[in-house]
């Protein structure tokens, strides 16, 4: 059972699946990605020949994707394609996960994960959208890391290219722009910071000074 959870959200390119990958590293806690499970669903969809505007399409996809996930060979195969990683996927995504239904088929492989994240682990850190309102609402710790949309745009076009995957400005600040919006206006479970949740706008903060000030945060609130 997990004696700690640590829920980390935030829009695109913010940094949190930076932060919170390091953060499991420094406290040697258990992480996931949720943020894949939405993209590794929308590219099952568009794989099978399927519109990821057709909510039927999605939730045949979403079956398929959580049947080909219990067989434990496949999970990392198939959370480890590149392909995930693009950002019309990020895009695909972003409109798979408006769904209820989509995020109800989602639920309970993030919460399993947070109460029993593994041997040997204390504690379990989730990144995502709404982790601190909807998935770990009980969380020990609730962090949304934000920064500006520019900066995110262009954090985002030097990942992308140091993968070697195309990216220039302009299209990845509207795609982001865009995927911002209907994360934040969806009926279900949008993208807000929950009401206990500690801001951390590193606009000015380098990866590292993000991560200082999160540890910081943590070991004030958690006591450890
Ligand atoms: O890495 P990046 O922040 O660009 O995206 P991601 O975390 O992989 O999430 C891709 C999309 O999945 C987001 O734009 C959200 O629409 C959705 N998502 C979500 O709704 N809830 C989560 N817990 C995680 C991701």
């Amino acid at each position: 059972m997990s004696k700690y959870v640590i829920a980390v959200d935030g829009p695109a390119a913010s940094g949190k699946g930076t932060l919170a990958r390091k953060l499991a590293e420094e406290l040697g806690f258990a992480y996931m990605d949720t943020g894949i499970l939405y993209r590794a669903t929308a590219l099952e969809v568009i794989d099978t020949g399927l519109s990821v505007k057709d909510k039927r399409d999605c939730i045949d996809g979403v079956k398929t994707l959580i049947k080909k996930l219990k067989k434990s060979p496949n999970v990392e195969k198939i959370l480890g394609n590149q392909r995930l990683r693009d950002d019309d996927i990020g895009n695909a995504a972003s409109k798979v996960a408006a769904i209820p239904a989509i995020r109800k088929a989602l639920k309970d492989i993030q919460r399993d994960f947070a109460a029993n994240p593994g041997n040997g682990y204390e504690g379990a850190i989730l990144d995502g959208r709404d982790i601190g309102t909807v998935i770990c609402p009980d969380a020990d710790l609730k962090l949304f890391i934000t920064s500006d949309l520019e900066i995110r745009s262009r954090r985002r076009v030097k990942e992308l290219q140091s993968k070697g995957i195309p990216a220039t400005y302009g299209t990845v600040l509207e795609s982001m722009r865009e995927r911002d919006q209907r994360d934040q206006t969806r009926e279900d479970a949008p993208m807000i910071p929950a009401t206990d949740a500690v801001i951390i706008d590193n606009s000015d903060l380098d990866a590292d000074e993000t991560l200082e000030t999160a540890l910081e945060i943590v070991k004030k609130r958690l006591n450890i």
